[in-house]
């Protein structure tokens, strides 16, 4: 392996690391090398995948810790400078949406949405970022969605939040750049998780989204994991402010 993209030695916070995209980006750094703290809401899930990665060879710290409550993310960060030191990656993973016609939503179905898409991963990232000043590096990595590029009538709130990910992406990219922080996206397209399998492969929904994806198969939590990785790691220390797009080509259709 090229040796820049090695993870050895770093510590990185994963939230929503107990299922689907964030269960195989924890996997996928602790194989790269680093050492990781496991966040969802629930310690004994985060427990479970704690041990695997334990299992695997890398140290891991299962947190439970609500990422719409700041101060449930003191707690995480203190927590991890406790354990390690030092925090050198933070996946801004946790997510959510709300499938409804605009007319339908209400209050709660949008602050669902953006206070965990946007607001908890700005605070996480303020928290973290600045124990990252302190360090004088680190990386900070979003997860956003081929749907902070575009649109969509029926998830209007979740590509409010992640389209707003990416400039704040952006913007801590400028804010930090100074610090040797680079803060970057990942902006994936539909992924097949145990979560969202069922949907994915009702017959209409399935073959609306094979016409439109010119790879013609969904994408899989291990087609993300590379560029997460690599974005993580010194091979992209000249990388700030920017997104990669893993959608099979949806986007470019
Ligand atoms: N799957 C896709 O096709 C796709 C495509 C583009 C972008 N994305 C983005 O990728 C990210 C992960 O999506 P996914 O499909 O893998 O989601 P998922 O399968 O629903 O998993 C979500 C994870 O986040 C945790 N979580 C939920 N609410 C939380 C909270 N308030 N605080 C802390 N952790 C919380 C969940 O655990 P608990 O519920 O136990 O807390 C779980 O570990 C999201 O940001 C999503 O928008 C997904």
């Amino acid at each position: 392996m090229l040796s820049s993209l090695s993870l050895e030695g770093k510590v990185a916070v994963v939230t929503g690391a107990t299922k689907g995209l964030g269960y195989g980006i924890a996997h996928g750094l602790a194989a790269a090398g680093a050492d990781l703290v496991i966040v969802s809401r629930h310690q004994g899930d985060c427990e479970k995948v704690a041990s695997e990665i334990e299992a695997a060879g890398r140290q891991a710290l299962p947190q439970a810790s609500d990422m719409r409550d700041l101060a449930s993310i003191d707690l995480l960060v203190e927590k991890t400078i406790k354990q390690y030191g030092r925090i050198d990656i933070l996946v801004n993973n946790a997510g959510t949406a709300v499938t409804k016609a605009p007319e339908q939503v209400t209050e709660e179905d949008w602050d669902a949405v953006l206070d965990l898409n946007l607001k908890g991963a700005f605070f996480a990232a303020q928290r973290v970022g600045r124990q990252m000043i302190r360090q004088q590096h680190g990386k900070i990595i979003n997860v956003a969605s081929v749907f902070g590029f575009v649109g969509d009538g029926n998830i209007v709130a979740y590509c409010a939040s992640k389209g707003g990910l990416l400039l704040m992406t952006k913007s801590l990219a400028l804010a930090w750049a100074r610090h040797n922080i680079q803060v970057n996206a990942i902006a994936p397209g539909y992924i097949e998780t145990e979560m969202n399998t069922d949907v994915l492969h009702q017959e209409k929904v399935f073959k609306h989204l094979m016409k439109n994806t010119p790879a013609k198969r969904l994408g899989k939590v291990e087609d993300v994991i590379g560029a997460v990785v690599y974005m993580s790691s010194p091979a992209a220390d000249y990388m700030t402010g920017q997104s990669i797009v893993v959608d099979g080509g949806w986007l470019a259709h």
